[in-house]
């Protein structure tokens, strides 16, 4: 029987499970046998996993977190570490691995197919939706949910007291978290790692925007820009009297129940990861482009980074009037 290893790996994501599930079932009906390691890379070195039949991914499709844990791996760093954790897999008997995770994850894969001869596929796992080779991630448009929702509370405070909010969302790297809930919250700016971001000029528009009659204004700051949200207030605060408060939204964007769009593409992306595999692919990381289903080289993956959309970040400053 072909032996299956599955894990989750790097930061969580709401989408895992339902993936899991998903991986699970559909291998289960394929005839293999399926592996569930504990702490993604390091539950391969500890030898730390569990046998996973259908029961064992019951009632989790709406759970958010990951029921086999995550953990960023230290050993696995080094060759020693990934020579350890080939022969583990080996000696298992296990042929194939399914990795759930991020870019991290992912560079993972890539080194251990140096030295590994199995089926390595990736699904991609991270609130961040910044991996190229697919539309979205699992878990970002939970995350970007979570945040609106949380935004659109701060905003009746802000309103209240006439006041400026600077609320930093997750995204070490990457800005897609803070464009989607700039957006959708109809924040009055945006401040991403991708941008160079102008204090001054942002000040001027502020308070030009409270002139015109504005009580309230929300500046959605990615957690990538320089010295975060809380940096970003002290500058503003030197350059006029306003009011600022800072809320750092964090991790409460990675937990929860995932939505149904979420729900749907870990459905897809772990049916179709099996597929992949079934049809011999390795090092490829399973995707969602435009609708179709496509599978992506690690190592392009990681090449290019996925771009915020250009046409969307212009929009921007001619909503805020
Ligand atoms: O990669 C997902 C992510 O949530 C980033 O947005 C964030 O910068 C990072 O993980 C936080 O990681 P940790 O949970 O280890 O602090």
């Amino acid at each position: 029987m072909n032996t299956l290893g599955l894990m989750t790996s790097g930061g969580d994501a709401p989408g895992m499970n339902a993936a899991i599930r998903a991986v699970v079932r559909v291998a289960l009906g394929h005839g293999f046998r399926v592996l569930g390691f504990h702490r993604g890379y390091e539950g391969i070195l500890r030898e730390q996993l569990q046998e996973m039949d259908a029961r064992s991914v019951s009632n989790i499709v709406h759970r958010g977190g990951t029921i086999l844990k995550t953990a960023r791996s230290k050993e696995f760093l080094t060759l020693a570490g990934r020579e350890k954790a080939a022969r583990n897999l080996d000696r298992r008997g296990i042929r194939s691995l399914i990795l759930i995770g991020g870019d991290g994850t992912f560079r993972g894969a890539i080194d251990l197919a140096k030295i590994w001869k199995g089926q390595l596929i990736g699904i991609p796992g991270t609130i961040d939706n910044d991996l190229y080779g697919t539309d979205f991630t699992l878990g970002f448009d939970t995350a970007v949910n979570t945040a609106v929702e949380a935004i659109d509370k701060v905003r009746d405070t802000a309103d209240s007291h006439e006041r400026f909010f600077l609320i930093e969302v997750m995204g070490r790297h990457s800005g897609h978290i803070a464009v989607a809930v700039g957006f959708a919250t109809g924040a009055e700016e945006i401040l991403i790692p991708e941008e160079r971001v102008d204090i001054r000029a942002m000040c001027e528009r502020l308070c030009a925007g409270r002139r015109r009659g504005k009580t309230s204004s929300i500046i959605v700051v990615a957690e990538g820009v320089k010295g975060g949200a809380y940096r970003v207030a002290e500058e503003l605060k030197k350059l006029s009297k306003n009011e600022y408060r800072v809320c750092i939204l964090g991790h409460i964007q990675r937990g929860g129940s995932p939505t149904a769009a979420d729900r749907l593409l870990a459905t897809k992306l772990g049916g179709y990861a099996v597929d992949l595999l079934r049809r011999g692919q390795t090092d490829v990381m399973a995707g969602e482009v435009c609708g179709k289903l496509v599978a992506t080289p690690f190592r392009r993956g990681i090449q290019h980074m996925k771009k915020l959309d250009d046409y969307i970040l212009k929009l921007h400053s001619r909503l805020s009037l």
